[in-house]
């Protein structure tokens, strides 16, 4: 079924012919050039300075930390132009590695510098950072207080961040721990999903086992699944990793590539005498995003974003993708929106698993009863109450069986909620907005031509609403990081870092125009498009009218009505049961 059935009834080469005919597009409503005015975005560029890559934002939000080729900043978010209020770190490979890397047969001008892989907040006092130091890969700590280097000595980066600077990895800081999908040799042969730090023993994939096949990671997240506190399930925290990969289960076609979900529980330890230092948990399965018609793959995973909107309630995640197909090489860029629910994942996790033999990697469903305690699952009530505690204890069947069963037999699908014929995604963030009426997701994606397109989810179909251009042509969006508290939206690319507002109500002149906008962000009031967080602030304190339509926009009714009805705003309600409401259960 799936993908399966799908790639097994049309070649690739059809693909390719469906794909050309595919007219999807949808038109952004508004679609501001270069600079305009109508839409502030603010850049921040160094002579001499390329490849952005990584962004981090401080707690606080006051300070943006941005990797780049052999250089490091702390920019001032609130005075983003260029200039003085800005720090600056070089951090580049020694002109030891440098020649070893030009000496080793790399492109001395492409390959052996120091780009900035990994940057993330360590604790409240340093972060941590890799860089691929001319194709040997190094770490640091940095000070946060003076933004310097915290120790002389560079840790080895191996493992942690890849070698080869065009190489698409990921990682992800859980309570001082580091955990990274990457390569971890020269030759980028050897994919490994790794856990280290100074604390507990380091994990990570059985490299003889082939868990991974040629992955391409574009994310990671961590959720906590073991809230809230004193559940009766007493299951583990996890860390998820997103993917694409050679597809060894559809061996009917050479090189098919699948896109994957894969997760490891955080208190792994290890097993102690099958899988030492090794993951006990490692599972994965497929995300699948394929177009309802005709089945058509969007197989290939750009990025992943995970909307968590309360942590308590991690039932309700959603996992935002951006696809691209394998087979539209040369013709139009084409990509999809998939979401999926946190329900599937989990279904497919607790289902069936495949199998593989060892000496034909052939795949196989394993429909026999698989032993107990359920392998790859965290330990939970259940298994602390079969006196196992941890992944140490687990008996040898159990890890036996992890060792050719740690695919899963059944995908996780969804619909497109946006198809672009003509657009290639490469980046996505997420926004639940709170809207006059009603929730929505506010999608921002970014494409490999500069754009950023702003599009809102109504009724499990995607409209886009907005088009900004934030870089030159040539230049893909790399990065997109979300400050959902500021309202504010940073995208990185070779040779700046953009910031703009996630709105501008402003720009809409009239009621009609800002209705129609379906800016959830945004609604008419009085004599203006006004933000709807003033609304919900109660900061306007002339009870005037308000109107939005995210859904259907009967736009003259509801500016005729303006002026008279609608809602009043929550001043004169009773603000203070709404919120109440809004507490998850349980809270104390
Ligand atoms: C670095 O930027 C150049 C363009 O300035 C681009 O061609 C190259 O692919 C970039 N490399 C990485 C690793 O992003």
């Amino acid at each position: 079924m799936g993908l399966g059935l799908s790639l097994s009834l049309l070649a690739p080469a059809l693909w390719a012919l469906l794909l050309l005919s595919a007219s999807e597009e949808t038109v952004p409503r508004v679609s501001l050039h270069y600079g305009s005015s109508e839409r502030p975005v603010w850049w921040f560029e160094k002579d001499g300075v390329t490849n952005y890559t990584t962004l981090l934002l401080s707690p606080d939000g006051a300070t943006l930390y941005v990797g780049a080729r052999e250089f490091l900043f702390a920019l001032d978010t609130s005075h983003f132009q260029p200039g003085p209020q800005h720090q600056l770190l070089p951090w580049s490979a020694d002109k030891e590695r440098k020649k070893q890397c030009a000496f080793k047969g790399k492109d001395p001008q492409r390959d052996c510098h120091n780009y900035i892989k990994i940057l993330l907040q360590l604790n409240s006092t340093h972060l941590y950072a890799c860089g691929t130091g001319a194709f040997s890969p190094v770490c640091t700590y940095l000070n946060v207080q003076n933004f310097s280097q915290a120790r002389e000595l560079l840790e080895d980066g191996k493992g942690r961040c890849p070698f080869d600077p065009e190489y698409k990895s990921t990682a992800i800081m859980v309570d001082g721990e580091l955990y990274a999908g990457t390569v971890s040799d020269f030759q980028g042969k050897e994919p490994t999903i790794y856990r280290s730090q100074e604390s507990r023993i380091s994990l990570k994939t059985e490299n003889s086992l082939h868990w991974l096949h040629d992955p391409a990671f574009v994310g990671s997240a961590y959720l906590r699944e073991s809230l809230p506190p004193g559940n009766s399930e007493g299951d583990d925290d996890k860390v998820y990793f997103f993917f694409s990969e050679t597809g060894k289960e559809f061996d009917f076609f050479e090189n098919t590539i699948v896109s994957r979900i894969a997760r490891v529980c955080k208190g792994d330890l290890g097993g102690e005498r099958v899988l030492q230092r090794r993951w006990t948990t490692f599972l994965k399965a497929q995300l699948l995003c394929s177009r309802p018609d005709d089945g058509f793959p969007f197989n290939v995973l750009q990025d992943m974003f995970v909307l968590t909107p309360d942590e308590q309630r991690w039932r309700d995640t959603v996992f935002y993708g951006v696809f691209t197909s394998q087979w539209n090489k040369g013709g139009p860029g084409s990509s999809a929106v998939c979401a999926f629910a946190m329900r599937d994942v989990q279904k497919a996790f607790g289902g069936l698993y495949k199998e593989v033999n060892r000496e034909t990697q052939q795949w196989y469903t394993d429909t026999s009863r698989p032993p107990e305690p359920r392998p790859g699952a965290c330990i939970t009530s259940r298994t602390r109450h079969m006196k196992i505690n941890s992944s140490l204890q687990m008996p040898d069947r159990v890890l036996n069986f992890i060792k050719d069963h740690f695919l899963m037999d059944g995908a996780i699908r969804s619909q497109p909620l946006l198809l672009q014929g003509r657009v290639h995604y490469q980046q996505i963030c997420v926004q639940r907005v709170r809207g006059l009426h009603h929730t929505y997701d506010v999608l921002f994606l970014g494409t490999d031509d500069g754009r950023l397109h702003k599009a809102v989810s109504v009724n499990q179909k995607v409209h886009i609403i907005e088009e900004i251009r934030l870089f030159h042509a040539g230049h893909p969006v790399h990065k997109l990081l979300l400050d959902q508290s500021q309202g504010l939206l940073y995208a990185a690319s070779y040779s700046a870092v953009a910031q703009v507002p996630v709105s501008n109500c402003s720009l809409y002149r009239s009621c009609g125009e800002c209705v129609l906008s379906r800016d959830p962000y945004c609604a008419w009031s009085g004599d203006a498009c006004r933000s709807v967080a003033q609304y919900h602030l109660q900061l306007s304190l002339h009870p005037r009218p308000w109107a939005q339509d995210i859904e259907d926009a009967d736009t003259e009714r509801l500016c005729q009505a303006a002026n008279v009805s609608l809602p009043i705003p929550p001043l004169l309600q009773s603000p203070v049961s709404d919120q109440l409401e809004m507490l998850p259960a349980g809270n104390p």
